[in-house]
This record gives C-alpha cells, sequence and structure tokens, in this order.
C-alpha cells in the first residue's frame, strides 16, 4: 500500500508542476512529504443519487481508511480538487493548486513563525510546518471546536503534533504566540482584522483572500505595513468560503438568486460589448487573472457587482449578467446602460490589470475626510475604509 500511496503522490505532484502552481523546490519537497489522505476521516462527494442535500446539490459521504485507503478514493484524495469535509456550517480541504501557489506567494523561510486563520483538515498547517522545518512555528486557528478536536487528533496521529490547533475566532488571532513573520487566512474575509496587524512583524506581511463584491472568487491581497500605513497589493485569485465569527458580514448575493435565475424568463437580451466579449475569450481559454481584470474594477466602482463580476445585481430594478455569448438582463434597462458606463470608463483608465491597484486599509476610528480623485475609490467595510489608487 505505502508504494501505492507514494505512486499517487509521485503523479499529484507532477501534476501540480504542471500546471505551475507548484514552482519552488521547497513546495515541491512539502507536497511530496504531507499525506493527504490522513488528514481526512471521510469527505463528502458531489453525488446525484446522494442521501445529502447541501446549497441545492447532492452528496455522498465517503469514509477514509488511512491504514488501508480505498485506491479509488486515493485518486479522488490526490487530485485537484477541494473536498468537503464538513457541511453546515462547512469545513474544507481547499483545492490543491490554490493551497500551492498560495504558499508560493508566502515566500516562506526556514525557522519562520506562521500564523494561519482557517485550520480546516491541517492540510495547509503541515505543508508550511514541513517548509520552515523544526526551527519554524505554525499556529493555526478554527472557529470549530469539532474540526479542531479532530484536526488536533489526525496532525498529531501524522507526525504534526507540533503545529498548535486553537479553537477560536481567527478574528483576534493568537497573541500568545505573536510576532508572526506571515498571517494566512484560508477563508474568504470580508474584512481584515486589526489584530492581525498588531500581532505581524515589521517586516512580515499577510496574505488575505478578501471578499471584493463577488462571492466565491476574491483577489489574493498580499498585505505590510509602511511607515505607519497598512498597504496592500493583489497578487491571485482564489475561491474560499466566508469566514465565519466576528468579521463576518450577511452576503450580499445569496446563491438562490442564481438558481432561481436558472428558470426566469428574460426581460432582453443583448450582444456582448466589445469588452465583455474580451473576457469571456480569456475565461473560455481559462486565463483567470486576465479574466478578471474588469470584473475587479466592477467591485470596486459598484457594489452591485454578480456573476463573477460580469454582471449587476440590484435589489430594485433586478439583474443583468453575461450568459455565454449574449448579456441576459431580468429587470429594468438602467441597468444594461449602467454596465455599459462602467465598460467604458474601465477602458478609459486604460484596462488596468489586477496588480495595478494600490490598496491601503484605514480603520474607521482613524479614517478622517474620504479622499477624492479620479483614480481614486473607497470602500467602506466592516471595520475599515479600502482606499483604492491607480497611480
Ligand atoms: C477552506 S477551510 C480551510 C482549509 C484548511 N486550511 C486546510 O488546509 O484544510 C476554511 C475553514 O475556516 C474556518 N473558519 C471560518 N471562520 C473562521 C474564523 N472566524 N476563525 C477561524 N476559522 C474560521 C472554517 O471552520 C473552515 O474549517
Amino acid at each position: 500500500m505505502a508504494q501505492v500511496v507514494s505512486d499517487i503522490i509521485r503523479q499529484y505532484v507532477k501534476e501540480l508542476k504542471g500546471a505551475r502552481a507548484i514552482k519552488t523546490g521547497q513546495v515541491e519537497r512539502a507536497f511530496s512529504r504531507v499525506e493527504r489522505h490522513k488528514l481526512l476521516e471521510w469527505f463528502y462527494l458531489t453525488d446525484d443519487k446522494g442521501e445529502i442535500e447541501y446549497q441545492g446539490w447532492r452528496a455522498t459521504k465517503r469514509d477514509v481508511d488511512a491504514q488501508n485507503p480505498d485506491p479509488d478514493l486515493l485518486k479522488i484524495i490526490y487530485s485537484n480538487t477541494s473536498l468537503l469535509t464538513k457541511i453546515n456550517p462547512p469545513s474544507s480541504t481547499s483545492q490543491p493548486s490554490l493551497v500551492a501557489s498560495m504558499l508560493e506567494l508566502l515566500e516562506l523561510k526556514r525557522g519562520m513563525n506562521l500564523l494561519e486563520i482557517g485550520a480546516g483538515t491541517g492540510y495547509n498547517a503541515a505543508l508550511m510546518q514541513e517548509i520552515v522545518g523544526k526551527k519554524g512555528h505554525i499556529t493555526t486557528i478554527d472557529i470549530q471546536e469539532d474540526v479542531v478536536e479532530q484536526t488536533r487528533r489526525l496532525l498529531k496521529a501524522s507526525g504534526y503534533g507540533e503545529i498548535e490547533v486553537i479553537a477560536a475566532d481567527g478574528a483576534d488571532g493568537f497573541p500568545e504566540k505573536a510576532l508572526y513573520d506571515r498571517i494566512i487566512a484560508t477563508v474568504g474575509c470580508p474584512d481584515i482584522s486589526f489584530c492581525w496587524l498588531e500581532q505581524l512583524r515589521g517586516n512580515g506581511f499577510m496574505l488575505i483572500p478578501l471578499q471584493h463584491g463577488i462571492e466565491g472568487s476574491d483577489p489574493l491581497i498580499r498585505i505590510w505595513k509602511e511607515r505607519e500605513r497598512l498597504v496592500g497589493r493583489v497578487v491571485g485569485l482564489s475561491g474560499f468560503m466566508s469566514i465565519q465569527g466576528e468579521l463576518a458580514i450577511e452576503q450580499r448575493v445569496p446563491f438562490a438568486i442564481q438558481a432561481t435565475l436558472r428558470d426566469k424568463k428574460p426581460a432582453a437580451e443583448y450582444p456582448l460589448p466589445d469588452l465583455l466579449e474580451e473576457m469571456q475569450k480569456f475565461r473560455e481559454k481559462k486565463q483567470w487573472v486576465e479574466s478578471c481584470s474588469f470584473p475587479f474594477f466592477l467591485t470596486i466602482a459598484d457594489e452591485r457587482t454578480f456573476g463573477s463580476g460580469l454582471g449587476l445585481w440590484d435589489e430594485e430594478k433586478g439583474v443583468i449578467v453575461v450568459k455565454r455569448d449574449k448579456l441576459v438582463l431580468y429587470g429594468d434597462k438602467s441597468l444594461y446602460q449602467d454596465l455599459k458606463i462602467f465598460c467604458e470608463q474601465w477602458e478609459r483608465l486604460g484596462k488596468p490589470k489586477l496588480s495595478d491597484w494600490q490598496l491601503e486599509f484605514v480603520p474607521f476610528d482613524h479614517a478622517g475626510e474620504i479622499p477624492e480623485g479620479e483614480r481614486t475609490w473607497v470602500i467602506e467595510r466592516k471595520f475599515s475604509r479600502e482606499i483604492v489608487r491607480l497611480v
């Protein structure tokens, strides 16, 4: 069995390297060493005939026997898929290519002290432990006590007992082990916590999937201190479940809306403006970073962003959204005009890339006057004001 597992892991690592998710030797070595199946006692698999119903789809629970794993399950576990391990409230082990990309973005070094928000199965924590080595330290927090109990036990049984798994709201960070070289969230955050800032080393940085309007499609933001300011840049893309606890907000666009639109008759259909057609083509070619440059602008310019950022959802006026090669309207015509104006504005700005935007986070009690300027936008979050600039 050991040979079967090591062959499957070798193939899995090769695929992640082929997808350019694993880039460096240290991340490759970590993925080769940590056994994902040993951190799972079960997971839920999408299955039309499954006995479990969750958010409009059906699933079957599959048990994992770590000592004698079913080879078919191993193939699923060592493929590039996120695996749901808990329903309501949810938990999962994230998509391996996303995990690898984030580890690369973290620029880890041996001996570093790290804090993770969203322990889940502990897979990412174990990978980070491999990279920082025995002299490094990992603290990982999860808000769900049963998740923590299981993860602590499975990490220990897999040889990662030194990882500190804490049951708490990650919004508070974990001051007992601060200062951290890196703080990483593996859960979608509608805001940042200023507790993290206090616990971050001066030359360290945070990597946060910061929700910008579009559910399940969160720009990855690298955030660091610059003199007395907290600044950031978009360094990638991700898709995570939303955070619970103090940072949580009510989700703006419920999944139900997307489901009900399937059977609804459109009020009008329009040909795609050139720009949206361009974005759709990037999507078809799986050029995700390029495909998100206009949607990211839309999330900054208008909080009504909908449907992976290629549409608008307005509580009173309805929805306009791109469906394949058409713009489909379920509501007031003015939504079409609004979307067209944003397309023109983005073109006038010179079609900025994700990495062109400069971000700054100011806590509300220090916020002062709202900055203005043709190339300055402001997003009011739960605890902070995010100032977005194009320079
Ligand atoms: C996508 S999973 C994390 C995946 C994990 N890093 C792994 O390697 O398996 C997100 C986790 O975040 C946890 N979570 C949600 N809100 C939280 C909060 N406020 N503080 C800490 N953890 C939270 C959830 O319980 C869930 O287990």
